[in-house]
């Protein structure tokens, strides 16, 4: 595959066998998100995987409850509604889940794990799995509980939560708008 028909053809997955990938797999593509540029080349991105399933069970119960006691963005109501139900997994039972990171000083930091993130999720396409970027786990895991939860040091910041399995189905199609455009010369 190459990378046009990478980038056009990756989608979220929210449906995983249950098999976790190899420890090679997922280094494979953290080294991909490595290679992200970043601003003035800080590098500034930490990686933390977790394929510990009751972990994972746990967070996402810890994640809903934060989610629905506390209310911290601005969601449609019906994400709040998912939130409280609990048949609802925020990382829909995935095998793994990786987190970029940083310590959040600085300038375009957000930005920088954005790239490495976003390199992550196009080279785990192109390798036959699928992944999900899980903004809803984001702020019970940067809370201190969550940070203690997976071990992340108290000075960092997860930026990019995204789980990462083999999928059991392809994708639902999610087209695309057309460009807003605007351009002079
Ligand atoms: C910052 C960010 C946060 C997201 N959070 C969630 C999430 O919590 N749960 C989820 O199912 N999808 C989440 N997504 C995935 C988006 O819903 C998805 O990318 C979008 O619907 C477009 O679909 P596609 O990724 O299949 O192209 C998130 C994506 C981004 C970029």
């Amino acid at each position: 595959m190459d990378v046009l028909e990478a980038i056009s053809t990756r989608r979220s997955i929210r449906d995983f066998l249950p098999e976790a990938p190899s420890r090679e797999k997922i280094m494979a593509l953290i080294d991909a998100a490595t290679q992200a540029p970043s601003a003035v080349n800080r590098q500034p991105w930490s990686f933390l995987v977790v394929r510990d399933r009751v972990l994972l069970d746990k967070i996402s119960d810890a994640a809903k409850a934060f989610m629905t006691n506390t209310r911290p963005l601005e969601l449609p109501e019906q994400l709040y509604e998912k939130l409280a139900d609990p048949n609802f997994h925020v990382f829909y039972h995935a095998p793994a889940l990786i987190v970029v990171a940083a310590e959040a000083k600085g300038p375009w930091i957000a930005e920088d794990c954005a790239l490495a993130a976003e390199n992550l999720m196009i080279a785990a396409h192109a390798c036959g799995l699928g992944t999900c970027w899980i903004g809803l786990s984001q702020p019970f895991l940067s809370t201190r509980e969550g940070k203690q939860m997976i071990g992340l040091p108290e000075t960092e910041t997860p930026f990019a939560p995204i789980v990462v399995g083999y999928p059991r189905v392809s994708a639902p199609d999610s087209p695309r708008k057309p460009p807003r455009l605007r351009w002079i010369g």
